[in-house]
């Protein structure tokens, strides 16, 4: 590990197992106006302001709300018995995911009521989309919207990002670690979900496509909005896009579906 790597680790790693430490300078910051968080930002030490660092849980904590309303509403209306028991512990970690994000802010000091204001516009956009097909029962919608869309950008994020963070602590690696092993068997549970209707002549491929499409959309809109988010996670916008349209074909393909995202 590297000089600066190691003079990160000794400061964050402690911060995220007792975190007083970022607490009180996040207290200095918003007290006075000193922007301290941002003075040990070029060594990459955290996101360049507590702002940023608020935007950066904000987007992570807005995905587990939808994805938790998404698993929640879509077992109401499972086509099968199998479907509706996963969904419904789907939701379970969900919550879980959702209390551990806010119980971290919360012992930063920073507040999670507050984090509905950093939400960018296509996040919202997610949210909007998967609720329309929820409300006309679309469970197709659902699965592509919420555990193929959502859950892969989250996992690309996950994969692809936060290496400073993963390098700099061991709790957060672990944080990471746990969230993302769920989230990967919510993506396989869309793609074989998928795959099931799919060969039960269940998939409306013209529908399905549109749905794909909308979420695309959202998708190339978060990109462009939170420019500053993607850079504190050390991820590349273009880079982030090429991955994430691979990932949701690689998806796809396994459900019979190349045609959805061609
Ligand atoms: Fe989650
Ligand atoms: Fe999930």
């Amino acid at each position: 590990m590297g000089l600066k790597n190691r003079l990160a680790k000794m400061v964050i790693d402690p911060s995220f197992r007792n975190p007083g430490l970022l607490r009180t300078i996040f207290a200095i910051d918003s007290a006075v106006g000193l922007d301290f968080v941002k003075a040990l930002a070029p060594m990459k030490l955290m996101p360049a302001s507590s702002e940023l660092f608020m935007r950066c849980f904000a987007h992570f904590t807005s995905g587990e709300i939808i994805s938790l309303e998404a698993s929640t509403t879509m077992a109401a209306f499972a086509p099968d018995r199998a479907s509706q028991t996963y969904l419904l512990k789907q939701a379970d970690e969900e919550r879980t995911h959702l209390e551990h994000f806010r119980h971290k802010l919360g012992q930063f000091g920073l507040d999670p009521e507050r984090l509905d204001g950093f939400v960018s516009h296509a996040f919202r956009g997610f949210g909007t989309t998967i609720r329309a097909a929820q409300q006309r029962e679309d469970f197709v919608g659902g699965l592509i919207g919420n555990n193929i869309v959502v859950e892969g950008l989250a996992i690309r994020l996950l994969e692809d990002g936060c290496k400073d963070l993963r390098a700099n602590s061991d709790e957060i690696s672990a944080f990471l670690d746990f969230v993302l092993e769920d989230e990967r068997h919510h993506v396989r549970f869309g793609q074989r979900r998928l795959l099931w209707m799919q060969e039960r002549g269940m998939v409306h491929v013209a529908a399905a496509t549109d749905m794909y499409g909308r979420m695309w959309e959202h998708v190339e809109g978060a990109v462009r909005e939170i420019p500053d988010v993607l850079d504190a996670m050390g991820v590349r916008g273009d880079e982030l896009l090429a991955n994430c349209k691979r990932y949701y074909r690689e998806q796809f393909a396994v459900a019979g579906l190349e045609a959805i995202a061609a």
